[in-house]
């Protein structure tokens, strides 16, 4: 070899290599959902406003509208939780709300549960779901309703039939979405 054709070896042989470092492991914790949190949430709730039939609003909230529904769910005493990332990001919610607003369904809420597309299938909508009944619960409030799009929510019908949330009626052609008609399936749940 010729000594300008020389090169000293720049990559050690992969068996000299240190290992990569392991994928960071995903970690969030779930705590009561602060001001400071509604630009995100908002953030999340539009995402699927704009590109779902997961909601049948069609127009994206605004900060001042979730600012409202805050304040009015926190004079409720009604829980809304977030599921952070270590860094304090928002990664998911979920929240209860009245069902109507006659008085006779005071112990009766709807349940409303979004997780950041990015972090969907990692077990954040089982954690704010158990730890929502049990906030629920402590609240003294007596049974949750779900009501769920009949099409493109499967995965949410599957997250709250394992929580014993069951079907309890349906409503064929009520929404309008897209261009195409929807329905919703109605569950429910006692909190006893
Ligand atoms: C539905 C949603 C809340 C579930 O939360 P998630 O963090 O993705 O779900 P998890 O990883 O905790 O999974 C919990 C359970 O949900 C169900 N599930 C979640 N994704 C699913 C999918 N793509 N298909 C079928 N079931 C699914 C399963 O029963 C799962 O339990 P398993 O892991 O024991 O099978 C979440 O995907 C989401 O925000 N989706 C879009 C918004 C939405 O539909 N909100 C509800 C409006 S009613």
């Amino acid at each position: 070899m010729l000594e300008e054709e020389y090169q000293k070896r720049r990559v050690l042989p992969r068996h000299l290599r240190k290992p990569p470092p392991p994928p960071a492991e995903f970690s969030f914790t779930i705590r009561d959902a602060a001001p400071r949190d509604l630009p995100d949430i908002r953030e999340i709730y539009n995402y699927y406003v704009i590109n779902s039939v997961v909601t049948f609003d069609e127009d994206a909230m605004t900060l001042r509208e979730w600012r409202a529904k805050f304040a009015y769910l926190g004079k409720l005493g009604m829980p809304f939780l977030v599921a952070v990332s270590p860094s304090d990001q928002v990664l998911g919610y979920a929240l209860v709300s009245p069902w109507k607003q006659k008085r006779a369904y005071r112990y009766t809420v709807e349940n409303s549960i979004y997780i950041r597309p990015a972090a969907t299938g990692k077990g954040l909508g089982n954690a704010l779901l158990a730890d929502l009944i049990d906030r629920s619960k402590q609240a003294g409030l007596k049974e949750i309703l779900a009501v769920i799009a009949d099409k493109g929510a499967e995965g949410s019908l599957r997250l709250h039939e394992k929580f014993g949330f069951t079907e309890i009626g349906r409503m064929g052609r009520v929404g309008y979405k897209f261009d195409r008609w929807l329905g919703t399936v109605m569950l429910q749940k006692s909190l006893k």
